[in-house]
């Protein structure tokens, strides 16, 4: 595998978010460019613009200016019928609200991006990333029928069905506790080293953030690198 190519470039973006006479910068001129199966961690205050980012790079938004990159597909060019088709086939999401369908199954939730892909099996392999994700007991409950946490190892499960090249998790683990959470980074890592799943994680959670190995902070709308201190 070629490491040197990069997955995803986020060249001098900004967002705006107009309401009335009221304008948020919440991105001013970000540029990041993170190689092909890194392992990113974003950090930033409450309000810093970190969704923003990950909305953006996930094509659910666009910039108000900039450009965003993934794969050598410039998403800005893209309408948003191809965006989605494109974040279905090459990104997996997992956002700080669940958006996890309320009358289907867990194993339903899961199978349903690989039937629309046109993927054999989706149940399958609904089942088997379940199981991953440590819910083979819960495979026929419904959301409802969920605690929080294992709504959003669902909701993993979901983002990693059509084996995505970039997977986006904005504060996936802020509703799990330590062993889970340890459990879900450990999946999450080794996805990243046996097949390259590049990794772009949000998260206020000291002990993730250790995890990658580069973390970006964002403030004032601008990502800086931050130097991870190696330690023995
Ligand atoms: N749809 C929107 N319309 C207007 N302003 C918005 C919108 N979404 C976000 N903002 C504003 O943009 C800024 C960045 O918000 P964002 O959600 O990206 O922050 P965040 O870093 O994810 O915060 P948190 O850690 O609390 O999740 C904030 O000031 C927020 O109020
Ligand atoms: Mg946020």
């Amino acid at each position: 595998m070629n490491t040197s190519i990069p997955t995803l470039t986020i060249q001098d973006v900004f967002k705006i978010y107009k309401e009335g006479d009221v304008e948020t910068v919440a991105l001013r001129g970000a540029t990041l460019t993170v190689e092909r199966g890194a392992f990113v961690a974003i950090q930033g205050r409450s309000g810093s613009g970190k969704s923003t980012l990950m909305n953006l790079i996930g094509g659910l938004a666009v910039p108000s200016a900039g450009r965003i990159i993934i794969n050598d597909t410039d998403l800005l060019r893209l309408n948003e019928g191809q965006r989605a088709m494109f974040r279905r086939q090459h990104i997996g999401i997992v956002f700080q609200a669940e958006n996890l369908i309320p009358f289907l199954t867990a194993s339903e939730n899961v199978a349903l991006p690989m039937t629309l892909e046109g993927h054999h099996n989706a149940y399958r392999r609904a089942k088997s990333l379940l199981i991953e994700v440590g819910l083979g007991e819960r495979l026929h409950h419904r959301p409802n029928q969920l605690s929080g946490g294992e709504r959003q190892r669902v909701a993993i499960a979901v983002a990693l069905a059509n084996e995505p090249d970039l997977l986006l998790a904005d504060e996936l683990t802020g509703e799990l506790d330590s062993a889970t959470s340890d459990s879900i980074m450990a999946l999450l890592k080794r996805l990243n080293v046996e097949r390259g799943l590049t990794l772009i994680v949000v998260t206020h959670n000291p002990s993730v953030a250790v995890r990658a190995e580069r973390q970006v902070h964002i403030s004032d709308g601008q990502l800086r690198e931050e130097m991870v201190v190696a330690y023995a």
